[in-house]
């Protein structure tokens, strides 16, 4: 683990979730703006807990590690703190399936016993990782954020809440399937939705901007990537351009995925396992026929141009990356998105 923390300039700053992906390029970008960060991880983190501690340490250049249970408000203060000043607690927990148990246990108890921790020790401001899709709340995991966000909105602690679109790794599952020849699946005809993707690094800078930016303070901030929004469709015909090969797509109606659903949620009444499956499909019907950009409440339509941009990472060069071999496709166990 690292040593004690270093006197800096920054702020000090008290990160979980630190091991997710958003989590690590916020702990990079808390560095690169000169903060201070400890982080509380589990003793076995990562996906599938794979990550002993030593090994989360090593994803989290510059920052102190401690282990202890990110979920629970006494080990936030106690094993987190350790009896020190924060000036801001930064949370980029999220459950790693979105199944409804855990999201409740962890995009709502957790940030709440973490928010909890924040007000017991006198930390000013709180920044939460939440999810643009909240604003539409359909499924389990979108209530349990939305519910987390009120209740932080109403603690008094000065707050920012960023709600960005979708995440590359989320927009990167068909670019092993278009190199192996087989063609780009669309829900319809790839035109149902759009998002405006936003890198890692650039969502790690705009989290860690929160805390000295005024205009970020008691807000609610959704947040896209630059560039116009793009629809599943260009993403299919940008890959094919960028590998040298004719487009080809598998156009998949959105009422297959229905039948699938209903299914699922029958057959789940004589085997209760099946209803997280069914959870999660309903999850894919979700981003394939809702936008990743912001709902105007009066027309009820999705709006790119109201959608803020921040940052200079793009799909294409993402893309480009994973095409050259220079990029990982690490998905996490966000899969179904
Ligand atoms: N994917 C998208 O396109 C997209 C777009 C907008 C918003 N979002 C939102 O972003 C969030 C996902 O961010 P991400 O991809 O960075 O997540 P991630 O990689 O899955 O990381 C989740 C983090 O939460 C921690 N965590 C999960 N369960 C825990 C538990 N039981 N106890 C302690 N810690 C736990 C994980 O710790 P461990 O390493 O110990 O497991 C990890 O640090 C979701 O809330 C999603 O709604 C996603």
């Amino acid at each position: 683990m690292t040593a004690a923390v270093s006197d800096r300039s920054g702020l000090r700053v008290l990160l979980l979730g630190a091991t997710g992906t958003i989590g690590q390029a916020t702990a990079q970008a808390l560095r690169r703006q000169g903060h201070a960060v400890v982080c509380l991880v589990r003793p076995r983190s990562g996906v599938g807990g794979r990550l002993d501690a030593a090994a989360a340490a090593a994803l989290l250049p510059g920052c102190t590690v401690r282990t202890g249970d990110p979920t629970q408000q006494a080990s936030i203060v106690r094993d987190g703190m350790a009896g020190e000043r924060f000036d801001a607690l930064v949370s980029c927990m999220a459950s790693r399936t979105g199944a409804p148990l855990d999201a409740w246990a962890i995009d709502h108890g957790a940030t709440l016993q973490a928010l909890q921790a924040a007000q017991d020790s006198s930390v000013p401001h709180m920044v939460m990782l939440s999810a643009l899709c909240v604003q539409k709340p359909l499924l389990a995991f979108q209530q349990a954020k939305r519910a987390a966000e009120q209740a932080l909105i109403a603690s008094g602690l000065r707050y920012s809440i960023v709600r960005p679109t979708a995440f590359f790794k989320s927009l990167s599952g068909q670019v092993e399937r278009v190199r192996r020849g087989q063609p780009f699946l669309l829900m319809g005809d790839g035109r149902l939705t759009a998002c405006k993707p936003i890198s890692d690094r650039d969502l790690g800078d705009f989290i860690a901007s929160c805390l000295t930016d005024p205009q970020r303070h008691d807000r609610v901030l959704p947040i896209g990537g630059p560039g116009p929004a793009i629809t599943p469709r260009e993403q299919g015909e940008h890959l094919f351009a960028l590998l040298g090969r004719q487009p080809r797509f598998r156009e998949v109606p959105v009422w297959v995925l229905d039948g699938v659903i209903g299914g699922l949620r029958l057959a789940s009444r004589l085997r209760p396992s099946l209803a997280d499956k069914a959870e999660l499909a309903g999850i894919g019907r979700y981003y394939a026929t809702e936008s990743m950009l912001v709902l105007n409440p009066l027309t009820g339509r999705y709006d790119a141009d109201a959608t803020p941009s921040t940052g200079s990472d793009t799909l294409w060069d993402h893309y480009a990356a994973l095409a050259r071999g220079e990029a990982a496709p690490d998905r996490g166990d966000h899969a179904v998105f």
